[in-house]
């Protein structure tokens, strides 16, 4: 049932949505989706080769119409231009999804100055570039539009060894819950989803590389058992996007099969004590007054 997709036919119908970061990953699957639901899409990321392929696939998958913009996030007049061009081809944008980012794992006293400047920049000035260059756009033109960011559960808890990640998609979360309530006079909406482990080239290869794959196995990690399927997140950011979610503003969703929360309770490990010892610790305790 999760892997199959949620929202009526045409719940994006007649919607322009700009995706960062859409040639790739879980990018190009929820730009896939957005399509199926009759979405028009813009696809930016720096690499226009990686943009022009994804365009023509998803095109013939799903007989939507995709247009894509070479545009590095960190520079607000390629932001600027990538608005332009939308609004040039499709008359109006509608929807913003943040999605692109950097990131890789390392103990972070290795990190050069530049190291964490790159992985911050992607993701936090990107976002607030496109979301800037957005609000601006829909409060002139009176368009209420909508701003989706991909965020990490980190966000929430922080995390060791991915800090300058850490420190980008906790700034998004923190524009997110500001500007839902400041721009909130003037329709726009703005939220977040907080993606759990999902399969993708660029993040494994970063975050899971093969010499430590077996030992952070995600999967032992997630009370459900398993990673996350693209399409479930799809389905939720297309929900997330679409009308249907209207009264939701500020608010930032997990989608992670528990796996945070295993981590926050303080007896979550408890689940590595066999029955035969829950006997022996049973009859160990109820002697105790
Ligand atoms: C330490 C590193 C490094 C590493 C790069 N640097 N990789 N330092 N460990 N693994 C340093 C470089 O030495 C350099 O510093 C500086 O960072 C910039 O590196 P460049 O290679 O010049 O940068 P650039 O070509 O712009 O590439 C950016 C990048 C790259 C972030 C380093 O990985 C990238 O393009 N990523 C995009 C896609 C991506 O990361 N996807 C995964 C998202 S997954 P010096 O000082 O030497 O100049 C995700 C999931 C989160 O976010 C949650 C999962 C559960
Ligand atoms: P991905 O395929 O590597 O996606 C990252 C995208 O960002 C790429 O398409 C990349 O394209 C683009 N990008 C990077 N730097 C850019 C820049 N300066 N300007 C424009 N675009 C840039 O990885 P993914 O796993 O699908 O990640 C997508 C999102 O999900 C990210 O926000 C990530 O943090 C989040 N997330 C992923 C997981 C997971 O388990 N996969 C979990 C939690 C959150 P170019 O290289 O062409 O620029």
């Amino acid at each position: 049932m999760h892997t199959q997709g949620m929202l009526r036919d045409n719940a994006l119908k007649g919607k322009t949505i700009i995706i960062t970061g859409g040639g790739t990953g879980l990018g190009r699957s929820m730009g896939k989706y957005f399509l199926e639901l009759g979405a028009n899409l813009i696809i930016c990321s720096r690499k226009q080769d990686v943009l022009d392929k994804t365009a023509k696939e998803l095109a013939k998958e799903t007989g939507g119409s995709v247009l894509a913009i070479a545009c590095d996030v960190r520079k607000y007049d390629e932001v600027e231009n990538v608005l332009a061009k939308g609004i040039e081809k499709y008359g109006q944008v509608d929807i913003l999804l943040n999605n692109a980012a950097g990131n890789f794992i390392s103990p972070t006293e290795r990190l050069s100055h530049r190291a964490f400047d790159v992985v911050v920049d992607i993701v936090l000035k990107g976002s607030y570039n496109f979301t800037l260059a957005m609000g601006k756009y829909w409060i002139e033109k009176k368009i209420k539009g909508t701003v989706l960011s991909v965020l990490t559960t980190y966000a929430f808890t922080g995390s060791g060894w991915v800090v300058p990640s850490v420190c980008g998609k906790s700034g998004v979360l923190g524009m997110t819950k500001s500007l839902a309530v400041e721009w909130a006079r003037h329709g726009i909406r703005l939220n977040a989803v907080a993606p759990g482990p999902f399969p993708t080239e660029g993040a494994w290869s970063r975050l899971l590389p093969d010499p430590i794959k077996e030992e952070f196995d995600p999967t032992k990690k997630v009370p459900l058992g398993r990673v996350g399927d693209h399409q479930e997140l799809a389905n939720l950011a297309a929900y997330m996007v679409s009308e249907y979610s209207a009264y939701i503003t500020g608010d930032i969703i997990s989608i992670d099969g528990g796996e945070w929360l295993k981590g926050a309770g303080q007896f979550n490990n408890m689940d590595k004590v066999t029955p035969e010892m829950w006997d022996m610790l049973e009859t160990f305790m109820k002697g105790k007054k």
